[in-house]
């Protein structure tokens, strides 16, 4: 199958032959992810990087925070206050709270830019390469809620394969991992278009569930999900140094804390990472041997924001025997090579073929 830019316009039916095109006619590109949103604004830059998270008052329906403020509400509420994460592996749950919130953080300013420029006329928006109809409709919806008279679909994988600078277009293949919070997509991709791919249901947040289980499991202590980090953190040490957390015991409700071992939290993330690299087998397995051996020397390039989470790197070298690369600024290279797409900075997919 090889599906690169694909297209579900508003007006659904509508024959699209020239995808490049269409994107360059968008003025605004959107990447929603389970964990943050990003807008990029054609010529305005990215204007939106954060939390894709809405607090609203359960009795009246107001909205009371969005992004960041909203996200340092979660667990913290009374309640009458619910903190609503409105996108879910890549694609929006709950369209309403997705457009309430999009609409409260591109702001009044923004949002009068953009009409000045007739910017929400189109819009381009990431989803996931294997999303469903009820996905796709589903982003497209968000959009032309809040604005968008067109709505072009643009595979993650593709998108942040054109952030991260690869190649894609090109008649070799690219591998990326777009590590996310919720999900890892994995693709090849090669001429522009997506050959061989699959979504693994792992993320930062399963990683952090992980760390968090294990705790619980092995030190009977409820951590905080503040408390994580600094263990993800202790990984790139690798020395055998402890690091001290506090959490609540599960059995007296008490704070206390616990020196954790680096190889104890490696042993916990042990399981999610095995089925990575297992995912990433069985993508190449579904390869042609020409791309698979263009990847022998290229490796893969990991983008996402858990790229960054330490050692994931070499865990995947080891688990494969290829090189791994992480792309600069990971977080951002789907915003990234949507907006390229948007600003007509890329030449068109495909046109090295002869
Ligand atoms: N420096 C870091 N170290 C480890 N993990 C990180 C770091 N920065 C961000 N993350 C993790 O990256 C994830 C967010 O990445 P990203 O912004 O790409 O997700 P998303 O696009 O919102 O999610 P998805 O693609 O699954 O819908 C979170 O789980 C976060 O914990
Ligand atoms: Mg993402």
């Amino acid at each position: 199958m090889r599906a690169g830019l694909s297209h579900a316009p508003a007006r659904m039916g509508l024959n699209v032959t020239n995808p490049l095109d269409q994107l360059r006619r968008c003025s605004v590109a959107v990447d929603l992810g389970s964990a943050r949103t990003r807008v990029h604004i054609k010529q305005a830059g990215l204007v939106v990087d954060e939390p894709s998270a809405v607090a609203v008052n359960t009795f009246s329906g107001a909205l009371i925070a969005v992004g960041t403020a909203a996200e340092r509400m979660d667990g913290r509420t009374p309640g009458h206050i619910r903190v609503v994460r409105p996108v879910c592996n890549g694609t929006v749950i709950d369209i309403e709270m997705a457009q309430r919130m999009l609409r409260a953080l591109v702001g009044t300013t923004v949002r009068r830019a953009w009409r000045r420029r007739g910017a929400m006329q189109r819009a381009a928006v990431t989803i996931p390469h294997n999303a469903d109809p009820l996905a796709r409709s589903a982003a497209v919806e968000t959009l032309t809620g809040v604005g968008a008279k067109q709505v072009e679909l643009v595979d993650t994988p593709t998108a942040a394969g054109v952030g991260c600078g690869l190649p894609v277009e090109q008649p070799e293949a690219t591998m990326i991992l777009v590590c996310g919070a919720t999900t890892t997509q994995i693709a090849v991709l090669s001429l522009g278009a997506i050959v061989s791919a699959t979504t693994v249901p792992m993320g930062g947040n399963t990683i952090h569930h992980a760390v968090v289980q294990h705790l619980r499991n092995h030190h009977e202590l409820i951590l905080p999900s503040q408390a994580v980090r600094p263990l993800h953190l202790a990984l790139t040490g690798g020395n055998g140094g402890t690091t001290e957390v506090w959490g609540r015991d599960v059995a007296t409700g008490m704070a206390r804390t616990v020196c954790i071992n680096p190889d104890d939290v490696r042993a916990a993330i042990e399981a999610p990472l095995i089925g990575l690299s297992d995912a990433i087998r069985s993508v190449l397995h579904n390869c042609p041997p020409d791309l698979v051996a263009d990847l022998a020397d290229s490796g893969m390039v990991l983008a996402g924001g858990s790229a960054q989470l330490p050692g994931l790197d070499e865990r995947l070298r080891a688990g494969t025997g290829m090189p791994v690369h992480i792309a600069d600024q990971p977080s951002l290279c789907a915003v990234n090579g949507l907006a390229a797409m948007v600003e007509g900075q890329i030449r068109p997919l495909g046109a090295e073929v002869h």
